[in-house]
């Protein structure tokens, strides 16, 4: 059971599995869970658009508008320290000024750098069919997760990937435009109840050839 703190990056990666059961006694501070969030979106992304948007559902009130969405995953979101939903925000390319305007800013990139890439993407997301802007976020959203789980163990904390929703339903009950949040996934995170399962890993020969 991982419940400390490790920079171990071999217990991190062989260490993981998915936890459904968590201690109800063990909260994650606003200030460790925005740690975790910070140590996840060092993700890379495409364009570095990072598309990414975290609701983090830990109040009884948000898990309780949650559970009935989450068909058999019950026991997640009534033991974690949170559950968290990831998004992919099909307004993304909204951010790029202030991603690329702070990256002149801070020196790591030529100002004449940034005006030529902008004015390409610029014209790149103006005919962004939905779905390529829609399977980028997923991919994107993929990274951020796995490594959002990865920052959690290494605070010494467990997760478990959830697909088993109502995916159709999360955006609209806390709120948010369904059609500009895209879920990816939730994350429960908190600490083990229990030592989870061991699983099988296919064999590298199997689903890996070399040319
Ligand atoms: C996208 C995705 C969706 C998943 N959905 C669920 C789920 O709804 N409920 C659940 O208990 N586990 C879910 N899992 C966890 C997988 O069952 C688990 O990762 C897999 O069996 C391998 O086990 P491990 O995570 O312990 O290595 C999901 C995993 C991923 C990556």
């Amino acid at each position: 059971m991982n419940t400390t703190k490790t920079n171990d990056f071999t217990s991190i990666i062989t260490g993981r599995r998915s936890i459904r059961k968590y201690d109800t006694s063990v909260k994650i501070s606003k200030e460790e869970m925005t740690e975790i969030l910070t140590e996840a979106t060092l993700a890379p992304s495409s364009v570095n658009m990072q598309p990414w948007r975290f609701l983090v559902i830990e109040s009884p009130e948000a898990k309780a508008k949650l559970a009935p969405i989450a068909k058999f995953n019950q026991l997640q979101v009534e033991t974690s320290a949170a559950m968290i939903a990831v998004f992919g925000d099909m307004n993304n390319f909204d951010n790029a000024e202030e991603i690329y305007g702070t990256a002149v800013k801070r020196g790591l990139m030529p100002a004449e750098v940034k005006e030529r890439q902008l004015a390409a993407l610029t014209a790149h997301f103006s005919v962004l069919p939905a779905d390529v802007n829609r399977e980028t976020i997923m991919i994107d959203g993929g990274l951020v997760s796995m490594q959002l789980m990865l920052a959690a163990r290494a605070h010494g904390y467990d997760t478990n990937a959830i697909g088993g929703f109502e995916k159709d339903k999360i955006a609209e009950i806390f709120g948010m435009d369904k059609d500009r949040y895209i879920p990816v996934m939730l994350i429960s995170i908190g600490k083990a109840a229990d030592e989870g399962y061991a699983s099988v890993r296919l064999p590298i020969d199997a689903i890996a050839q070399w040319k």
